[in-house]
């Protein structure tokens, strides 16, 4: 017998793109013929190449933590009582103010995070802050809260800082929260601390929560310090985001944490945190075996009942060789950015305003007038990923048509190949004087405007 649909009282619709669709989509754009490896400048996952390999001390102190057989149990909602102490202890060590257990919460990675607090957050009409061009998850994120999503520009000819001017201009008396991501993706910026205290400032005149995404926190190599936004949470409430995800490259591992810095309590008086209690009792935990690895890889201070599973290892070489370890994260991703901005800087139809000082990728300007064939962002990704095997992400998705997000935390080997066959691909189709002057003269007449004047 024939249905009608309306008899059904569900329906649903997809909300957004993220970058892990999109990626879906350019793979299937692949020329399976190319004999060549597919190059992945499209996403920030450094952990397949030799040049970021984790540390020994992670890698030890996981398998230690699994033959004890003692870490096969339920965790606590918020994370294990030693993990959240030593998340506390480490981000004290930057901060004015010191922070305990009850003001870290464990997660499966930032993305976990995120999705916590936007849903402990979420309430029927408000509005949230997010940074274009920014990280789509939160978009994602905010669509299925039936958040109402408004954006403020990043300014590329400042550095990629953020529009001020904007926010105050966007924000009203349903705006519960705005999000600023630094080190930068997708930029690759590192705010000055000037900057930050005025974006603190203009949060807290909004009396708005500020959202701290530092995921690629410590991960610099310009001339920015990395500063954590809790420095400023006396001026006005911090919750900073982040995971062990990208400054111990080990994404798959899924840990990260949420960190209230508020010495003046107004998100504990407000409920926040009780919400984000909450919310952390009906979501998934990260595994029981990884936060009790937290506790004792090296950078933590390691002083807890399981202090066997280090076999007498001193604290303090350990601290020297993750020191080690982490300067040469950060000095191959410098040579990576410099190679990425000298070769762009050559390549006539591409730009990059910004050399990146931090986190793993950066943003590249096309002109499609100075290319043949290549109609905009997608378009671009798509032949190059067609003609090239290079995969690379449209600003379109990260919210900047026309611009491209180039991740280089590959191997540098890797990235130069890459690089060539994107100067390859864009000399192959680079515009000749002919083809630009009919794009121009087209330009000019969809602008209604005299050709002389153009
Ligand atoms: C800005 C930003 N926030 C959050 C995340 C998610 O991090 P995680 O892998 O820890 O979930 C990423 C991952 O790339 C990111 O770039």
């Amino acid at each position: 017998m024939e249905q009608k649909m309306s008899k059904w009282g569900f329906k649903s619709e997809k909300r957004t793109v993220t970058i892990r669709d999109f990626l879906e989509i350019l793979k299937g754009n692949l020329n399976k013929n190319d004999k060549r490896d597919v190059i992945h400048l499209g996403h920030g996952d450094p952990s397949p190449y030799p040049s970021f390999k984790t540390s020994p001390v992670a890698e030890e102190s996981l398998l230690n933590a699994l033959r004890s057989s003692l870490f096969n149990g339920y965790p606590p909602s918020a994370g294990l009582s030693p993990a959240r102490e030593s998340v506390a202890e480490h981000l004290s060590k930057d901060l004015p103010h010191k922070l305990s257990e009850g003001d870290v919460f464990l997660t499966a990675g930032a993305n976990h995070a995120i999705e916590v607090v936007l849903s402990a957050l979420a309430r029927p009409g408000a509005n949230i802050l997010f940074p274009k061009p920014g990280y789509p998850v939160y978009e994602a994120r905010a669509a299925f809260s039936n958040l109402e999503v408004r954006h403020f520009n990043l300014l590329p000819e400042r550095g990629w800082e953020v529009d001020l001017d904007g926010v105050e201009a966007l924000a009203d008396d349903k705006t519960i929260a705005m999000v600023v991501i630094n080190p930068g993706n997708p930029c690759g910026n590192v705010f000055t601390f000037e900057h930050m205290q005025k974006i603190a400032e203009t949060a807290q005149r909004l009396g708005i929560l500020l959202i701290s995404d530092e995921v690629y926190n410590h991960i610099v190599f310009g001339s920015n310090k990395f500063l954590p936004m809790g420095l400023l949470g006396s001026v006005t409430p911090v919750l900073t985001l982040a995971s062990m995800s990208k400054r111990w490259l080990i994404p798959g591992w899924r840990l990260g944490w949420i960190a209230a810095s508020d010495p003046n309590g107004v998100l504990k008086k407000s409920g926040i945190i009780e919400s984000i209690e909450n919310y952390l009792c009906i979501t998934a935990d990260p595994a029981t075996l990884i936060q009790i690895n937290l506790s004792m890889i090296s950078v933590f201070e390691y002083r807890y009942e399981m202090k066997y599973f280090l076999k007498g290892a001193v604290p303090e070489i350990l601290e020297k060789s993750t020191d080690a370890f982490f300067s040469r994260t950060n000095d191959t991703l410098r040579e990576s950015a410099d190679a990425c901005y000298a070769t762009i800087s050559e390549i006539p139809s591409l730009s990059c305003p910004h050399k990146p000082e931090g986190a793993m990728s950066t943003m590249i300007e096309i002109n499609p007038l100075l290319l043949e064939d290549v109609k905009d962002d997608v378009d671009f990704a798509m032949k190059l990923a067609r003609e090239e095997s290079v995969m690379i992400m449209p600003g379109s998705i990260l919210g900047l048509k026309n611009w491209l997000r180039l991740s280089f935390s590959v191997e540098p080997a890797i990235l130069r190949d890459g690089l060539e066959r994107i100067r390859a691909f864009c000399s192959r189709h680079s515009n000749t004087l002919q083809g630009y002057m009919k794009l121009e003269s087209r330009r000019c007449a969809s602008s209604n405007l005299m050709h002389d004047d153009c």
